[in-house]
């Protein structure tokens, strides 16, 4: 798209004048260490052009939007059967929140909530060890990347376990309801390693190409799934923000709590925002704002 990259390249400046970058996540020690005053973005055009501005190469933790990565992954492994376990709809709750698990019977609304990504990561381990389905979400995102140059930062990963009593309780819960197959510490230590992935912008814009289904990126998953995917994305991947960010910026999205988000705009391109400090639901503050300018912009909104 003729004066993308101009226009990337102002937006980031205009966001480095922010007056309120928001804060980093501070309930995982190692996130709260970030410098909150940074901001990159990558876009991956349907033409295979791929352009970025801003602190584009500078690897991010990706936290949650790993689980659209397991999300794809176990639906390769199990199909359908997942949603015996997690339903498909928005929570309207905070990403960590137990609140509906209880009313509903230890069935979390969806895989994008903590309760739904750790049984989703449970489906996934099958009963295996906890390394096969790490490389198997490994082999996902590095193969839809074209990029073997991604891993998991593993004093992130430790710093989540130890500071996890909210999702320890989660796993706990779900036991109780018998929506839990392996014990919940292996649960725990698997999905604090996948959330400890790290990417660059350029990286996480080009895993995404799967799901905007571009011409010519690597076909890791059918059509049919990535739109699923991508309708979760829009109704659930920003939690309990997920409405108004439909209503800004129009693109199915998922966040982490690192400062990511995956935004994808169907048959056309893949993008990643990145800027640690976080609103109050726990996605990127200055992030939600470039998302929003650059769907604007491009006139990319699915609606
Ligand atoms: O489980 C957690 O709390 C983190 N590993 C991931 C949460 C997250 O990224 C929420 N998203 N904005």
């Amino acid at each position: 798209m003729q004066g993308l990259a101009e226009e990337l390249r102002r937006l980031v400046a205009e966001a480095r004048t922010a007056q309120d970058w928001g804060a980093p996540a501070d309930y995982i020690p190692e996130l709260a260490k970030v410098d909150p005053e940074q901001v990159g973005v990558a876009v991956c055009l349907a033409d295979g052009q791929e352009i970025g501005a801003g602190d584009a190469d500078v690897p991010f933790s990706i936290q949650s939007i790993s689980k659209v990565f397991s999300l794809a992954a176990v639906l390769g492994r199990l199909g359908d059967d997942l949603w015996r376990r997690v339903g498909r709809e928005p929570s309207g709750t905070a990403f960590d929140s137990i609140f509906l698990l209880e009313q509903e019977q230890g069935r979390p609304r969806n895989p994008f909530i903590n309760a739904g990504a750790l049984v989703t990561t449970d489906a996934l381990l099958g009963g295996r060890e906890p390394r096969q389905a790490l490389s198997e979400i490994m082999y996902l995102v590095r193969a839809a990347a074209e990029d073997d140059d991604i891993h998991i930062d593993k004093a992130v990963a430790e710093s989540e376990k130890a500071t996890a009593s909210r999702n320890t309780s989660l796993l706990y819960y779900l036991k109780s309801h018998d929506n839990l197959r392996c014990p919940p510490e292996m649960v725990l230590g698997t999905y604090a390693h996948q959330c400890a992935i790290e990417m660059t912008c350029h990286q996480l814009a080009r895993s995404g190409r799967m799901l905007a289904m571009i011409p010519g990126a690597p076909a890791m998953i059918s059509s049919h799934r990535a739109r699923r995917i991508n309708a979760l994305m829009m109704t659930c991947g920003q939690y309990d923000g997920s409405g108004n960010f439909a209503f800004r910026v129009g693109l199915p999205g998922k966040s982490g709590v690192g400062g990511g988000i995956l935004l994808v705009a169907p048959g056309r391109a893949s993008i990643a925002v990145w800027s640690p400090g976080l609103d109050g639901y726990g996605n990127s503050k200055v992030g939600t704002w470039l998302a929003e300018r650059i769907a604007d912009y491009t006139g990319w909104s699915v609606f």
